[in-house]
């Protein structure tokens, strides 16, 4: 069979992206290291002033109602947190790619940008109940750029999407990643891993992109990570926050009870948890 996608055009496509600004990448990969200090965070952000007018701009927003304006970023930054920061950082760099509607996923616009941020904060909920150590901000951080490879795949793959469908329903395959696989040769978690490859993402955001769909393969150091975001995904399509089509069929990977400690009724806590903060966080940065 012919695919129906150009697999070729979707890596030169991946080669000609545009590199993230330097603070993003510096603050990703700051954010993955383990004992970073707030004073990090500030001393990147602080040389950039469209972000610095951006996060006191959130922070003293009505959501948080706070009495008195934040002047300082740094007790912006401590009040907020890495994780609205990063949500910030990544919002304002690649604002029109998260927020693009995605043809091939029958997804609305800013679909995805909800769903990545859902299983961000349903990644790290997940990490706090991992049975090995799994650092929450990397959890996050992980949730929030897992589908990454949509925002690429998605215009390739819309010639495809009806029949991938079919075949769903037919039951000629058991996931939508297999259909990408079949009609594309190539599916969303590959092409994002690519993509983060290709922006310098650290190894463990790679590891978890490129894994989120299949964490019981991911290299022995990376798997907890990846298994946390797998779980964060399947939640936020439970949620309802989903993008659309490839909600359909979602294979959880049973092995995770290996690596959490929870029983169903926790992950229901765990998902409701996510939805309050997913909330209050949607809200201050006014994703529409
Ligand atoms: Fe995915
Ligand atoms: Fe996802």
């Amino acid at each position: 069979m012919t695919p129906k996608v150009d697999s070729q055009a979707v890596r030169q496509a991946i080669e000609v992206l545009p590199l993230l600004s330097p603070s993003v990448t510096q603050l990703l990969q700051t954010l993955a290291r383990d004992g970073y200090e707030i004073d990090d965070v500030v001393q990147i952000i602080k040389y950039d002033a469209a972000l610095t007018a951006r996060v006191l701009r959130t922070v003293n927003s009505p959501v948080f109602g706070l009495l008195n304006p934040v002047t300082s970023l740094e007790r912006a930054i401590s009040y907020l947190g890495e994780r609205v920061i990063i949500s910030i950082v990544l919002a304002d760099q690649c604002g029109d790619m998260f927020t693009r509607p995605l043809p091939g996923y029958d997804a609305q616009q800013s679909a995805l940008w909800r769903h990545d941020l859902f299983c961000a904060f349903a990644s790290r909920e997940m990490a706090g109940h991992a049975r090995l150590a799994c650092e929450p901000g990397l959890a996050f951080t992980a949730g929030l750029l897992h589908d990454i490879g949509k925002f690429v795949f998605s215009p390739f793959w819309a010639a495809a999407s009806g029949e991938a469908l079919e075949r769903i329903e037919q039951g000629q395959v058991t996931d939508y990643l297999q259909a990408e696989q079949l009609l594309a040769g190539l599916d969303h978690a590959e092409v994002g891993f690519a993509m983060a490859r290709h922006w310098q993402f650290p190894e463990a955001l790679q590891a978890a992109i490129r894994y989120h769909h299949a964490p019981g393969l991911a290299p022995e150091q990376f798997r907890m990570l990846s298994y946390a975001v797998h779980l964060g995904d399947m939640l936020a399509m439970m949620a309802g926050a989903d993008t659309g089509s490839d909600g359909m069929q979602y294979q959880l990977d049973g092995d995770y009870a290996q690596y959490f400690d929870v029983s169903s009724q926790d992950l229901a806590v765990i998902m409701l948890d996510a939805e309050e903060h997913f909330k209050k966080a949607e809200a201050s940065l006014a994703v529409e």
